[in-house]
């Protein structure tokens, strides 16, 4: 089946600084896909490309295919995109208070993200559907008449998830969603979204800097870093044996158990954007480079680097036995 959603030579700057740069990136039907990186690597500006939700002084190119769309979203109209958005591509961000209204009763709020898109659909009918969308985000019935500040953050945060999903989206685009929750309502919050894209058939395109998050909810990842995908893959394959040095090093510095690595810091700070080096853009933080980093490494089995972990000849390999056997 084609993909639901590919990206292809995204470019975004703004006035003429690089802040992403060539990424390609697809997601299959009901496939869920990680997409992580530290901060500034350009995780949500890919987002917001797709989205066409960029400022105004931040320019995208290249091309944004959605399935069933007829026309690329780069560059679409605001008329065409927010028709877009919300039917087949919804999304969840960080802080769920932006995409609530706080003069409106959470019921009303459910009504309305149906009664968009579904105007034929009555009312009555659209109140009876909210009470079901609160159920399937495991919320009592009461919190129709709730305003949105009555209601903790990780409430609000199930209730931001019930609009997204309220119109069976294609996509779903979760951008940090639980990074500012508590560590249980995180675990809940993450099951309810894993949960609702998988009885929709959604796709999900799940962005963190939290590696055992995508770990438990994404098949697929890619890996960003200076505003390139360095890493993509399996989720299984790439952190358990990591190819791109930044990969490895992200790896090192969780505290996924997926070896038997010391927990080490990444040397160095990521750079502003628009000072990344040519060639590898991880080559100034990086313990293997050498010459040949300073030109563009191509991408090779998932990876773009001219000294990936686990190779036979490199020199990391002979102190980690487990990693040899390339
Ligand atoms: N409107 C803007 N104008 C100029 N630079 C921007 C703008 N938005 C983002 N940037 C820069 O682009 C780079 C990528 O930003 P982005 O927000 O995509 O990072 P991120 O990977 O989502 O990071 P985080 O994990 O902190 O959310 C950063 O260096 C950021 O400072
Ligand atoms: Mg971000």
């Amino acid at each position: 089946m084609s993909d639901v959603l590919s990206v292809r030579g995204l470019n975004v700057t703004v006035r003429d600084t690089p802040l992403v740069s060539d990424v390609d990136l697809t997601v299959g039907p009901g496939e869920r896909v990680g997409l992580i990186g530290e901060s500034g690597s350009g995780k949500s500006l890919t987002a917001l490309s797709i989205l066409g939700l960029l400022p105004e002084d931040v320019l995208a190119s290249g091309s944004v295919q959605l399935a069933g769309v007829d026309h690329d979203l780069i560059g679409a109209d605001e008329r065409r995109m927010s028709r877009v958005r919300g039917l087949q591509i919804s999304m969840v961000f960080q802080e769920p208070m932006t995409a609530l209204n706080p003069t409106m009763r959470i019921g009303d709020q459910l009504a309305e993200a149906m009664l968009i898109h579904h105007t034929r659909s009555g009312r009555g009918a659209a109140r009876a559907a909210a009470a079901e969308l609160l159920e399937r985000v495991q919320l009592p019935a009461d919190t129709l008449r709730a305003y949105p500040h009555q209601l903790s953050g990780g409430q609000r945060q199930r209730v931001v998830l019930a609009i997204a999903l309220a119109n069976d989206p294609a996509l779903l685009i979760c951008d940090e969603p639980t990074t500012a929750l508590d560590v249980t309502v995180q675990a809940l919050v993450l099951d309810l979204i894993v949960q609702g894209v998988v009885a929709r058939s959604s796709a999900l395109l799940f962005i963190t800097h939290d590696l055992a998050v995508v770990a438990t909810v994404c098949e697929r990842v890619l890996v960003m870093y200076g505003g390139r995908v360095v890493e993509s893959g399996p989720v299984g394959e790439v952190f358990t044996r990591p190819r791109h040095r930044y990969t490895e090093g992200l790896l090192a510095a969780s505290d996924l158990e997926t070896a038997d690595r010391r927990l080490t810091t990444i040397p160095g700070n990521v750079p502003p954007a628009g000072q990344f080096p040519s060639g590898c853009v991880f080559r100034t933080r990086c313990a293997h480079a050498t010459e040949i980093c300073a030109t563009q490494p191509p991408w090779t089995d998932g990876f773009a680097c001219h000294h990936p972990a686990g190779a036979v000849d490199a020199p990391a390999a002979q102190d980690r036995p487990g990693d040899a056997h390339a």
